[in-house]
């Protein structure tokens, strides 16, 4: 009897023993799974500095997170509307429809919404943006005047600049720019710059000392906000990703070429240079194929240049190599045009809304 005492008290010392080393061994496991998550965490969480949150106080964003130029109204309306910073590009708007644009965004968002300009194709509508309350001006391709400068502070207006080197930030800087958007050769549509992202960004962001540096080029997720914030940037600015959403203006077909486009789907090129001759990222497609096939001969010898591919019911024929974007009232091979894309395409999986992919990229960007 005393012996099966013994046994009982000795199962229940090693059941007690075991099952304390069992706790200790979880414990100890659980808390090493929690000191490399922890760790995980603290090399992969999103978290924002200092010069993001100067951004978004500025403009009063709620992510910083810009829309570039491309889109239209809105879009521009709907990105400003979840937080973002909306975009419209007035280089090619009639001055009263400039003027009839700005005044409808300002009365459909918070006002955290910029006019785009390439400053070398001109900047007509300027005056009458200003007039109708432009909250903020950015120029791409060019350093404004000193004059068009003191325009835009006379008016009450913030000021951007796009560069792509430490030479051309310290030319800009002379304006006491509010942001400066640093723009990689990985950027769709025309590209400014000769560098990538990766190999200008410090001496930009050093360059620009107390001013927001927003990066440009190959953005499409949250994962690629973090890696270019986690380099110094203050913010991103996205073109091809908001391009292919809901609310812009772009053409279905294009759109959907941007779903399917793969890593190696883009070039930077001269191809689409009728009427602006100035290197470009688009997705590789017939025109293109058929012209590096002849050894991308200059403009006159181009094969099939006068060929009209597509017509806008407004604005008429479209030729190849034409320059111009698939809007979606243009009808004919749409396939054919100049389908601006950046690298960062081959991450665009689907169309979104605005609002649901900003959601998106911020849960990315948290990695929560
Ligand atoms: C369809 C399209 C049109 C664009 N139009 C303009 C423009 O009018 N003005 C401008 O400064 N940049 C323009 N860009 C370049 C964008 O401002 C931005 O630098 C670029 O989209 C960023 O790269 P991502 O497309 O990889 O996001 C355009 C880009 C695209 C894709």
């Amino acid at each position: 009897m005393e012996e099966q005492n013994q046994n009982k008290s000795s199962r229940r010392d090693f059941l007690k023993k075991s099952s304390l080393a069992g706790i200790g061994l979880s414990a100890t496991f659980l808390s090493s799974c929690i000191n490399a998550q922890a760790k995980e965490e603290k090399v992969e969480t999103g978290v924002l500095n200092e010069m993001s949150k100067k951004l978004m106080s500025r403009f009063n964003l709620r992510y910083p997170l810009f829309q570039a130029a491309p889109g239209g109204e809105a879009l521009a309306t709907a990105v400003a509307n979840a937080g973002g910073m909306g975009a419209i590009s007035l280089t090619w708007s009639e001055p009263n429809d400039a003027y009839e644009m700005v005044v409808r965004l300002k009365e459909a968002t918070q006002g955290n919404f910029y006019c785009n300009y390439v400053l070398h194709l001109g900047t007509r509508s300027l005056d009458r943006a200003l007039e109708a309350g432009c909250p903020a001006v950015q120029f791409s391709w060019g350093i404004p005047t000193t004059e068009m400068v003191r325009k835009i502070r006379s008016a009450g207006a913030s000021l951007g600049i796009q560069v792509s080197s430490r030479q051309n930030t310290l030319m800009a800087m002379d304006h006491s720019p509010d942001f400066l958007i640093c723009q990689g050769i990985e950027a769709g549509g025309h590209v400014q710059g000769t560098s990538y992202v990766a190999d200008v960004l410090a001496e930009v962001v050093e360059a620009a000392g107390e001013v927001p540096v927003l990066v440009a080029g190959g953005i499409s997720t949250g994962h690629d906000m973090r890696n270019v914030l986690n380099k110094g940037a203050a913010g991103v600015v996205m073109g091809t990703r908001f391009v292919a959403t809901r609310e812009s203006d772009a053409h279905e077909q294009y759109k959907m070429r941007l779903v399917e486009a793969g890593e190696k789907s883009t070039v930077y090129t001269i191809c689409f240079n009728r009427g602006w001759n100035a290197m470009h990222r688009v997705l590789r497609n017939n025109t293109f194929n058929v012209w590096e096939a002849h050894g991308c001969p200059l403009e006159g010898s181009k094969p099939g240049e006068n060929d009209v591919v597509a017509t806008h019911p407004a604005h008429g024929p479209i030729m190849r190599y034409s320059p111009a974007s698939p809007f979606p009232e243009m009808t004919g091979n749409i396939d054919d045009m100049a389908m601006y894309a950046g690298e960062g395409v081959s991450r665009v999986k689907e169309i979104l809304s605005a609002s649901e992919l900003i959601e998106r990229i911020w849960v990315e960007f948290e990695n929560k």
